[in-house]
């Protein structure tokens, strides 16, 4: 039962059975924490163990072997940890073969983070990001395959076909595009109920890729305008990157391509206070599955020390998801305690506790 994008609605018979993909290198240890707080505030749910990676490999013979599909499928969504390259296939698997097609990346400073910025209270807004299509999954080849493609074509600048040399290929389908489009407007319109203006902001490069881009800020604009009661603007991706640094209270619904939304999801988290502080969610019309913003910080693994609130804020979404927006809320507002009093704080942010104090931290004010 589907109750909008970014809700589902469990039958009354229906186990509320989640997934748990750990990942690689330091990415472990923010989901176990995770899924312990989850389970404490939602008893009833059910977490099951998929493996992946160096471990699947080990124990399978395969880095994502058919028991962690399985599971994947029986569940309702998936909570994953990052992929430092072993565990690609089941990123791979949960975006393209469970087609979650928007990725939803808040970014919002609170008291407590170590942010660069001067007025870091302006960050509040929401990035909307494609998750399937674009320059993703890769499509690339040798550059004497256009050859074909460059007779045919009399307006195309010619590629260079006499050098060696490569291409990759960017997909814009028209569906996915409105249904990226259709989630940024279901998120400005909740978000609106809550005292948001309701104002949905394109970046694209609609000035040179008329055909991508191009038709992806018609289909945004057409969206919006069927919707009624939204604001609109739009700039080019170049601009609104400046803009989200200087002037982000100007920003609520930012909604952007895969690849400009990666990397513009990286930079705000930067502008917050950092990738341990930004959670994400992917969903689609049948499933979901979550995981944080960052990778899996191959630099910290080992040292205890990786900061788990991005990987929590991610876990209060799975919460919402499955309709314990209350239990979400708890959650949140433990970890807003925790950065409030700034007594247990983990390095990236300007602290010596190490994840496993920080984790106590927020389970004290749960
Ligand atoms: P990264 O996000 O893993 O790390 C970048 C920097 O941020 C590192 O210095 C790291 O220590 C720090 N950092 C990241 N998360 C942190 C946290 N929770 N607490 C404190 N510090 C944190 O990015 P990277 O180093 O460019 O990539 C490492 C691997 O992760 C690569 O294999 C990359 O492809 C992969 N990756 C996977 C995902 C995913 O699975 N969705 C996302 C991004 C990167
Ligand atoms: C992310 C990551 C991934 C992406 C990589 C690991 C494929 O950077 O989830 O942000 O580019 O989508
Ligand atoms: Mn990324």
């Amino acid at each position: 039962m589907s109750a909008g994008i970014f809700r589902r609605t469990l039958a009354p018979d229906e186990p509320a059975l989640i997934c748990v993909v750990a990942g690689d290198d330091a990415a472990p240890e923010v989901v176990w924490p995770t899924v312990e707080i989850l389970q404490r505030l939602v008893p009833e749910l059910r977490f099951v163990r998929g493996s992946s990676g160096r471990e699947a490999e080990e124990r399978y013979g395969a880095a994502f072997p058919q028991e962690t599909r399985e599971l994947i499928d029986r569940a309702v969504c998936t909570l994953f940890g990052a992929s430092g390259g072993p565990s690609r296939p089941v990123l791979w698997y949960l975006r393209w073969s469970k087609d979650t097609r928007v990725n939803i990346r808040p970014v919002r400073w609170q008291p407590g983070y170590r942010s660069p910025m001067r007025e870091p209270e302006h960050f509040d807004f929401v990035i909307v990001r494609d998750n399937l299509e674009g320059m993703y999954p890769p499509r690339e080849g040798d550059l004497a395959e256009l050859a074909a493609l460059a007779s045919s074509r009399s307006w195309w600048q010619p590629p260079p076909l006499d050098r060696q040399g490569a291409y990759a290929v960017r997909i814009c389908t028209d569906e996915q595009m409105a249904y990226v489009a259709q989630a940024a407007c279901e998120l400005a319109l909740e978000r609106k109920a809550q005292g948001y203006p309701g104002r949905v902001t394109l970046g694209a490069k609609y000035s040179i890729q008329p055909r991508t881009d191009g038709r992806f800020r018609e289909i945004v604009r057409e969206t919006v305008r069927r919707y009624g009661e939204l604001e609109y603007q739009e700039f080019l991706i170049d601009d609104l990157a400046r803009r989200m640094v200087a002037v982000p209270e100007s920003l609520d619904v930012v909604v952007l391509s895969n690849e400009h939304g990666d990397i513009l999801a990286d930079m705000a988290a930067g502008c917050i206070g950092g990738l341990g502080l930004a959670p994400s969610g992917c969903y689609g019309p049948t499933y979901a599955y979550f995981e944080p913003v960052h990778g899996s910080a191959p630099d910290l693994a080992g040292k205890g020390v990786i900061n788990p609130t991005a990987m929590l804020l991610s876990g209060a979404m799975l919460l919402d998801y499955l309709g314990y927006g209350e239990q979400a809320l708890r959650l949140r507002e433990a970890v807003a305690e925790v950065y409030r009093r700034g007594q247990v704080l983990p390095p990236d942010q300007g602290g010596r506790a190490t994840t496993a104090e920080f984790v106590e931290a927020v389970r004290h004010f749960l």
